[in-house]
């Protein structure tokens, strides 16, 4: 059975993208799929290759308990041909992923992290970065909805049937 590959980019892979992948990878395993989907994080910048995520990022994920298991990394060409879902954090890195893939072949996998959910009114996940407390545990609510229904749309479209 062929795996679904998911890979989540921000800039510094150190708050948005690491987060994305620990709640996911939370949600995934809880609902018994671990064995068909496969994910990981990377950044578009080289700022923090084989750093861990912000000290800030991890203590609210623990808050909201969320263990946060990543070291830095920064996206490859390889990627786009490896990942069936490459999930942008914003706009931005959304730019740089596609200006990335040369030959436009791997443009249909690329998607912002929040364009599976019809009802949400925003597209970007904002970078909690330079900002306080309260950024992180609104980029955590953000990325909690805007997993669901990724899952969502896997589940329905890829999923049935393979527990
Ligand atoms: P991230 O946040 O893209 O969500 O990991 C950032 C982390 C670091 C920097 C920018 C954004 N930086 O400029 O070092």
């Amino acid at each position: 059975m062929t795996k679904v590959k998911v890979l989540f980019v921000c800039l510094g892979n150190i708050c948005r993208s690491p987060l994305a992948e620990a709640i996911f990878k939370h949600k995934v395993t809880r609902r018994g799929y671990e064995s068909h989907i496969e994910i990981d994080s990377c950044g578009t910048s080289n700022y923090h290759i084989g750093d861990t995520p912000d000290d800030r990022t991890i203590e609210n994920a623990l808050r909201n308990g969320i263990v946060i298991n990543h070291l830095g990394r920064q996206l490859q060409h390889e990627d786009l041909e490896y990942y069936d879902f490459i999930l942008a954090m914003d706009r931005s890195n959304h730019q740089n992923i596609l200006r990335l893939d040369h030959t436009n072949q791997h443009h249909h996998k690329v998607f912002l992290m929040r364009s599976f959910n019809a009802d949400d009114t925003h597209d970007e996940v904002p970078d909690p970065y330079y900002g306080g407390p309260r950024g992180f545990q609104q980029v955590f609510e953000i990325l909690d909805r805007a997993t669901d229904s990724f899952l969502q749309h896997l589940t329905k479209n890829f999923l049935l049937n393979k527990k």
